[in-house]
């Protein structure tokens, strides 16, 4: 395929960043827009020289399209996907994938029947810095890894859709997904989790702002989580920090650099890396899905830790992921 024409459903402040990295992308382009809010499509449509919807499946009937990207509130996955699928084209989801387990679940069934090639946005697993981590980490046994994501809330309306817990799943589910992702990326599957929340600081909302969870490794490593809502929202250096124990050994992690013990002193690794659009671009565009370390099953799998994490936060039980329902 000389060039991958993409459709866009939700156009808010992520889809921007995509959709400005895909503009600089050979044999990408932008052709449909789409929001139910009408002057996101629109303005969308008029900066990538595309057409705007406001229904995504008027999108999906008129629009010649080879690929899609959706990047929506959490509450609004689902029925948008099963469309893009029944129209039979490969698709790049922003993480989390759903809000329940079942939506998810249903999506990845219609994706293995449809056989498509999708993405979904965990774009830190496409980072120098984590190829090095996982270079070493193969080689080695883990025994324990420290997951941390500090952040704010990062918007400023008291009702956004992040703020509410039906809607966003919290901090665990929306954000700090992420930190889970790279966990099991680096650490290998979680087989149950355990977690205490509270809230003490965001009490206008009724997300936690703070959790901690224990994790324990099919592999029969362990970790620890935490992720705090209320710190200061400029500043994301806590954000996505990963540190894992193997043998005398310590690898600290974050998305701009991988540090480790190179004969006697602390070193910095990292490598220029493709982004996932590019990635996914290529993909669409050669049907070679081998680069894509995101698939939309494996999601689901990073998914379920946060769902469970939260579940076990509420019941104060320990969850397994093989026994979690919703
Ligand atoms: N990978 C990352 O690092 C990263 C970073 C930021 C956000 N995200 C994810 O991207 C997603 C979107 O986040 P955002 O910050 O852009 O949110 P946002 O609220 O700015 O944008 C979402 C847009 O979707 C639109 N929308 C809602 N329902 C729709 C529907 N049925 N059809 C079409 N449009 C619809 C909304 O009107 C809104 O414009 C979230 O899942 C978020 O977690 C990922």
């Amino acid at each position: 395929m000389e060039e991958a024409k993409i459709g866009f459903i939700g156009c808010g402040g992520n889809a921007s960043g995509h959709m400005n990295t895909l503009e600089n992308i050979d044999g990408a382009r932008i052709v449909a827009t789409c929001d139910i809010d009408e002057n996101r499509a629109n303005a969308a449509a008029q900066k990538h020289n595309a057409n705007p919807y406001t229904d995504h499946r008027s999108m999906l009937e008129r629009a010649d399209l080879d690929a899609i990207y959706l990047s929506l509130p959490v509450f609004a996955h689902g029925q948008p996907e099963l469309d893009v699928i029944d129209r039979g084209l490969p698709f790049l989801v922003e993480k989390p994938v759903a809000i329940e387990m079942d939506i998810a679940h249903q999506v990845e069934e219609a994706v293995r029947k449809a056989d498509l090639i999708t993405c979904v946005g965990y774009q830190l697993r496409y980072l120098g810095a984590t190829k090095f981590a996982r270079q070493i980490l193969a080689k080695n046994d883990v025994s324990m890894g420290i997951g941390k994501y500090w952040s704010g809330t990062g918007r400023g309306n008291p009702d956004a859709w992040i703020r509410q817990m039906n809607k966003s799943g919290g901090q665990l589910l929306e954000q700090a997904t992420h930190t889970i992702d790279m966990m099991r990326y680096l650490l290998g599957e979680v087989e149950e989790v355990h977690a205490m929340q509270t809230s003490r600081v965001l009490t206008e909302i009724d997300c936690p702002d703070s959790n901690i969870v224990s994790l324990k490794f099919e592999n029969g490593a362990v970790g620890s989580l935490t992720a705090y809502w209320a710190f200061d929202n400029g500043d994301w250096s806590h954000t996505n920090v990963v540190d894992v124990l193997y043998k005398d050994q310590l690898i600290n992690w974050n998305p701009s650099r991988l540090r480790i013990k190179e004969n006697g002193e602390y070193v910095d690794k990292t490598e220029a890396s493709p982004s996932i659009d590019e990635v996914f671009v290529g993909a669409v565009r050669s049907g070679n899905r081998s680069q894509i370390l995101s698939p939309y099953a494996d999601a689901v799998k990073t998914m379920a830790v946060s769902i469970a994490a939260n579940q076990s936060g509420c019941t104060g039980k320990s969850i397994k992921i093989s026994n979690l329902s919703n």
